[in-house]
C-alpha cells in the first residue's frame, strides 16, 4: 500500500477538461492494477513452506508444513489443498502434510490457499534419489607379468570428489597384497565419474596376487546416499614372472627291455594311428589349442585334433 500513497491524481489545474477525463481514466486503471499486483503479490509470500525435502533428496517419505500470512494478516477462513504430482488435491488446511514410499524421481508438491481472495498456490520441485553411488573397478589386465598395471574405477554417478588419493596410506582405491597404488599417478578421464590410478606390484616375488577394492562408505551422491561396495568394486591383479614348463607323456605301453647289457624303458607299440599325446603344463596358459598344436613337431606321421582335458 506505500506504493499507492506516492501516487497523486492529475492536476485540477489542467487547461482542456477533455485531457482532464482522460488523464483519470488511466490514472484510474493504473491503480487498478496496481492494487491488483499488491494483493496478489502479498498473498503469494504469505504462502511459506516452513518444512520441504531437499532439491535432491534421498528421503522417500517426505513431510511438507507451510504458514499461510503472518501473525498481523493470517488467513482464518482459508482452507488449504496439496497436491502432489498428478494425485487428487487433498485436504491440508492443518497446514502440514506427509506422503509415504514416493518413487525415485522428479516430483511436483503444489498447495494452494482457497480463501477469501483468489486462490493462490505455492509449488516446488524436488527430486528423490535413494540409490547409493557404487563403482566398477578394473585393470588393464588380470594376468601380467609385469611390475605395473593401469586401474581404472569408474562411477555409477557422481560421489563427492570420486577417487582421492594423497597417500599409499589415504587412499580411496585399497590395494591387499604385494602391490600398492601410485598416488601420484591419479588421473580424472571423466570428470566425477572415471579415473585411472598406476598399481606396482613387488618384484621381489616370483608370483602373486593384488585384491584392489574401493574404500567403504567414502563419499555421497547429491541426494547423500553413501557410496556402497557391490562385487564390481573388487578386482584381482595375478602376476606371474615364473618360465611354464610343459611334460609330454602318451599312454603308450612301457617295458623294461635290456639292449647291449643295459635295462632300459622303452615305449612301444604296434598302432600306427590314434596314438594320445598328453600334455602337462605347469601353469595355466593363455594360448589356444590351435596354437599350442602348431608348436609341436613331429619327425614322423602328423598330430591331428586337440582337446582340452582338465582346466584349473
Ligand atoms: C468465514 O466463512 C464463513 C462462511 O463461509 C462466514 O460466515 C464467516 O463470516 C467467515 N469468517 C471470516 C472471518 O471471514
Ligand atoms: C479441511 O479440513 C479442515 C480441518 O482440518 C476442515 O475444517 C475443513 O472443513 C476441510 N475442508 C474441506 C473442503 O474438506
Ligand atoms: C528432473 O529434474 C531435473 C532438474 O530439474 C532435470 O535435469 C531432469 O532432467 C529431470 N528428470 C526427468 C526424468 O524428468
Ligand atoms: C474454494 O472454496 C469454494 C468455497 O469455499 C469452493 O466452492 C471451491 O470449490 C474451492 N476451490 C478449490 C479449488 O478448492
Ligand atoms: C515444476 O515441474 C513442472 C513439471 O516438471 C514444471 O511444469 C514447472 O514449471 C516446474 N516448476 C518450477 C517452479 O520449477
Ligand atoms: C613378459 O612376457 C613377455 C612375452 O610375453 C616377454 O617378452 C617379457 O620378457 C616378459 N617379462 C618378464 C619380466 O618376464
Ligand atoms: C612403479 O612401476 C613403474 C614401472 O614399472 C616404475 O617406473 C616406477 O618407478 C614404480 N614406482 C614405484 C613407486 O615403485
Ligand atoms: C601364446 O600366447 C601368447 C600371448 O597371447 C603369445 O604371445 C604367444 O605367441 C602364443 N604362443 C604361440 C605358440 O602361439
Amino acid at each position: 500500500m506505500a506504493a499507492l500513497l506516492k501516487l497523486h491524481p492529475p492536476s485540477r489545474t489542467n487547461k482542456a477538461g477533455g485531457l482532464i477525463t482522460c488523464s483519470w481514466a488511466i490514472w484510474l486503471f493504473i491503480v487498478g492494477l496496481l492494487c491488483i499486483q499488491v494483493e496478489s503479490a502479498s498473498l503469494k509470500d504469505s504462502i511459506k513452506l516452513l518444512k520441504k525435502p531437499e532439491l535432491i533428496s534421498n528421503i522417500d517419505s517426505p513431510t511438507f508444513s507451510f504458514q499461510v500470512g503472518d501473525a498481523e494478516s493470517s488467513c482464518t477462513n482459508c482452507t488449504s489443498s496439496c497436491k502432489l504430482d498428478d494425485l487428487r488435491p487433498s485436504n491440508c488446511s492443518s497446514g502440514e502434510i506427509s506422503y509415504t514410499k514416493l518413487q525415485d524421481g522428479n516430483h511436483t508438491f503444489e498447495v494452494c490457499i482457497n480463501g477469501s481472495h483468489p486462490i493462490h498456490c505455492v509449488t516446488y520441485n524436488w527430486t528423490i534419489d535413494t540409490v547409493p553411488p557404487t563403482a566398477a573397478v578394473t585393470a588393464s589386465t588380470s594376468f601380467t607379468n609385469g611390475s605395473s598395471v593401469s586401474v581404472y574405477v569408474s562411477f555409477s554417478e557422481p560421489c563427492g570428489g570420486g577417487i582421492r588419493c594423497l597417500s599409499v596410506n589415504d587412499c580411496s582405491l585399497l590395494a591387499y597384497g604385494p602391490g600398492n597404488v601410485i598416488p601420484s599417478t591419479l588421473k580424472i578421464i571423466k570428470p566425477n565419474r572415471e579415473f585411472s590410478i598406476s598399481l606396482n606390484m613387488s618384484t621381489s616375488v616370483e608370483y602373486g596376487r593384488v585384491v584392489l577394492v574401493t574404500d567403504k562408505g567414502f563419499c555421497k551422491d547429491a541426494a547423500r546416499n553413501q557410496f556402497t561396495r557391490t562385487k564390481a568394486s573388487w578386482f584381482f591383479v595375478h602376476f606371474d614372472r615364473r618360465d611354464v614348463y610343459v611334460d609330454l607323456r602318451t599312454r603308450i605301453p612301457e617295458q623294461l627291455l635290456p639292449l647291449n647289457n643295459n635295462v632300459r624303458l622303452v615305449q612301444a607299440t604296434n598302432k600306427p594311428k590314434n596314438l594320445k599325446l598328453y600334455l602337462y603344463f605347469t601353469q595355466p596358459i593363455v594360448n589356444t589349442s590351435a596354437e599350442v598344436l602348431k608348436s609341436i613337431t613331429v619327425s614322423q606321421g602328423s598330430l591331428i585334433t586337440m582337446s582340452l582335458v582338465k582346466d584349473i
